[in-house]
């Protein structure tokens, strides 16, 4: 798409080399070859100024940012925009994965840090959304900065730059005691409140539990689906017995990486999904549709 990306942005500038040509061949002035060496004018011919086309403003087409686009679930979320032919710019610290899927040639992969928005920022302004995969585990303090306050440095700079359309894909609450995972839960919170602060219209939240499918680490592929499959299978008609006290949330179940994709890219491109939390089974109907 990095081609493609580039292609429609010089779009209208092709259609409007392309109009020149025929109405200035049409009046029997000058030619215009698309190839700048082959420029003719007759003599008499008045160089006329060219009339505007529509050319949308860069906010009119849908492009998206996945912040994390070369994770477990940013590269779903980047295959996924690609096959709906949105274009796709992905943000990471480490840019472009080793993967050799040709879609992977399709995204523009750019560098750099959540912490440094003055790097990146600008890039924000061909965007319409936003879909945030940034998130990881580590101690309360890094859970904390990672899942909160680096996500909220980038809903803070969206919303200044005036992008439409924010997804933040947090967690399921599992009920677990408070000290488990604590700081990872205060960023994912943390996170939301800033979502909803920022982009009370169109911040939406996924809260997915376990997330299963294909994972790469380095040269190996882990296929979690082999255990989180059956499991889904089996948990997500339990909807109910998750309302229970104590074991209820432990119930929720895991959910496809590629439906988890799905229900991210609908968020970001479709006004008709509402700001607000969308739990497991608000993402397994998202990513069921078409
Ligand atoms: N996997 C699950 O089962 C699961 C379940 C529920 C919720 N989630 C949530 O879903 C999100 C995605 O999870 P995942 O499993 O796909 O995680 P992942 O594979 O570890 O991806 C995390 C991404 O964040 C990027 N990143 C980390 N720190 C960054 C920074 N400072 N600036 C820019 N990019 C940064 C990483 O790329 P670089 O290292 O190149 O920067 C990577 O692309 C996370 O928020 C996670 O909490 C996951």
């Amino acid at each position: 798409m990095a081609a493609r990306y580039l292609k429609n942005q010089r779009l209208p500038a092709v259609r409007l080399w392309q109009s020149m040509m025929i109405s200035s061949e049409n009046a029997g002035g000058r030619a215009i070859s698309t190839s700048s060496a082959r420029f003719q004018e007759t003599p008499n011919s008045k160089v006329e100024e060219a009339e505007p086309v529509d050319k949308p403003s860069p906010k009119d087409r849908t492009r998206i940012l996945v912040l994390g686009g070369n994770g477990f679930v940013g590269t779903h979320v980047c295959k996924e925009a690609l096959e709906r032919g949105l274009p796709v710019m992905s943000l990471s610290r480490s840019g472009r994965p080793r993967l050799t899927e040709s879609w992977v040639n399709d995204v523009i992969w750019l560098r750099g840090d959540l912490f440094e928005a003055d790097q990146w920022k600008d890039q924000l302004s061909e965007v319409t959304a936003v879909v945030s995969c940034v998130g990881g585990f580590g101690s309360n303090a890094q859970m904390r900065r990672i899942n909160g306050d680096a996500n909220i440095a980038a809903i803070d700079v969206s919303a200044e730059k005036g992008v439409q359309r924010f997804v933040y894909i947090s967690a399921a609450d599992f009920g677990l005691p408070s000290f488990i995972l604590k700081g990872y839960y205060e960023g994912k919170r943390a996170a939301e409140d800033a979502l909803r602060s920022k982009f009370p219209y169109s911040g939406v939240i996924l809260r997915p539990g376990f997330i299963h499918g294909n994972r790469k680490v380095g040269s190996m592929t882990i296929p979690l689906s082999a255990i989180g499959t059956p499991l889904e299978f089996v948990m997500k008609n339990l909807k109910p017995v998750t309302q229970l006290p104590l074991i209820g949330p432990l119930l929720i179940p895991p959910v496809k990486v590629t439906a988890v994709a799905k229900a991210a890219v609908r968020a970001a491109v479709d006004n008709a999904v509402p700001p607000g939390v969308v739990d497991v089974w608000g993402i397994m109907r998202l990513g069921d549709r078409t």
